[in-house]
């Protein structure tokens, strides 16, 4: 940490009053009657009361050793669950054994794994009672390394150039059934809720997508009919669900490729999305983890796409966001409520706390050199080289 930084709370309330003097009000007002900021407030992402708006965006953690989670990975939800998060979404679980990406990705295809699952939750809610945890699960489609690449058609998703086998339509609708099956085992397991992961170029964003979707069948065609796919995920779901349970999904807001989701057809997009009943709705969008993020037009990369949204159901926004200050602003400035953190979590699990006691830096001290992506493309355990070499 640089040896300017701010040491206490009021050290660091100084410091951005004088830096930044527009929120001058807002951290006087905080200094007086406890901490009034906006992101730091109770918030509800479907039926999930969260004590802040801040949320650990899925994940990965190569963690995963035949039925259970290494302890490694436990004490990872532990330091978060202990570091003030209000939401954790566990890294991508696979939902049947061909859609998964490697033989360390978390597994919820079967019910073998439901003990093992259950000390994620267990975990997270003996540590804080108030931190909720939902568990992602998806299908990688194309981009997998352990079996074969499927589709909704044999086209590449550009960043990947992997040519996909076309599912039928039979296969699609046993994915549609394993997504549902894979929400009642993430209930079983006593998770919060489940995230579907619609984002990336994973299989259910190749069926969102116009560029990988061109199917002649009911799943694709029109706007209602690429979301047709998620639409029967959540029926089938709820039916084994029940009707509190929420279910999310993280989509792209941007595939960025000629022909594929973009700011324009995003919005509508995502009205489908909310009449297929999800309830929250995390902003992504293709290169979803960008380097050497520094100037506030770096940050919250994502942010202009979230902001076009007219949704009922909350928006959380993930992509850079580094800054408290700006964050509060965003959010004061009416939407999103909802900010979503990978990276920055891995440097600091216990971040959310820290700017909360007003600790230190207003500023993440991730400084997005994605280390630890290289490092979990090669299979290790997601964390934070940098810490690890003192850099
Ligand atoms: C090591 C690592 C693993 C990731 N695994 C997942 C995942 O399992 N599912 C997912 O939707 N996104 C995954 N992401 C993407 C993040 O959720 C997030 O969208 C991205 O890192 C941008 O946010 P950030 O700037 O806060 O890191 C991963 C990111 C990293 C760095």
């Amino acid at each position: 940490m640089h040896s300017s930084t701010p040491n206490t709370r009021r050290e660091f309330l100084m410091a951005a009053t004088v830096a930044l003097p527009g929120i001058a009000a807002l951290t006087m007002a905080a200094t007086t009657s406890g901490d009034s900021r906006l992101i730091f407030s109770e918030g509800n992402v479907a039926d999930l009361r969260l004590k802040n708006r801040l949320v650990r965006s899925a994940t990965a953690e190569n963690a995963w050793r035949a039925t259970e989670m290494t302890e490694q990975g436990i004490n990872l939800y532990r330091d978060l669950a202990g570091g003030g998060v209000g939401l954790i979404i566990t890294g991508y679980m696979a939902v049947m054994p061909e859609g998964r990406s490697s033989d360390l990705q978390t597994r919820i295809d079967h019910d073998r794994f439901i003990a093992g699952l259950r000390r994620i939750p267990a975990v997270v809610h003996e540590t804080s009672k108030d931190c909720k945890v939902v568990a992602q699960i998806g299908h990688t489609g194309m981009q997998t390394q352990v079996t074969e690449p499927v589709g909704p058609t044999i086209t590449p998703w550009p960043s990947t150039k992997t040519r996909p086998r076309a599912l039928t339509t039979r296969e699609v609708q046993e994915i549609v059934a394993s997504f549902a099956q894979a929400a009642r085992r993430a209930k079983e397991a006593g998770f919060d809720g489940v995230q579907i992961h619609g984002a990336h170029g994973y299989l259910i964003s190749s069926f969102l997508s116009p560029y990988t979707n061109t199917r002649t069948d009911q799943y694709s065609g029109s706007t209602e009919k690429r979301a047709a796919i998620v639409r029967e995920i959540v029926e089938k779901a709820r039916k084994l669900v029940g009707p509190d349970f929420p279910i999310l999904i993280k989509m792209n807001c941007d595939d960025l490729v000629e022909g594929g989701i973009d700011i324009h057809s995003f919005p509508a997009l995502a009205n489908e999305i909310e009449r297929a009943g999800v309830q929250a709705v995390e902003v992504s969008g293709n290169n979803p983890v960008r380097e050497k993020i520094s100037g506030d037009d770096d940050q919250s990369y994502f942010l202009k796409y979230a902001q076009k949204l007219a949704l009922k159901v909350p928006v959380i926004v993930t992509g850079g966001n580094r800054s408290v200050e700006r964050l509060e602003q965003i959010a004061k400035a009416g939407a999103p409520q909802f900010f979503g953190f990978a990276r920055p979590l891995i440097r600091e699990p216990g971040l959310p706390a820290r700017w909360k006691e007003g600790r230190g830096t207003p500023e993440a001290t991730c400084i997005s050199c994605n280390r630890c992506i290289r490092g979990f493309a090669k299979g290790m355990f997601t964390r934070c080289h940098v810490t690890e070499l003192n850099l």
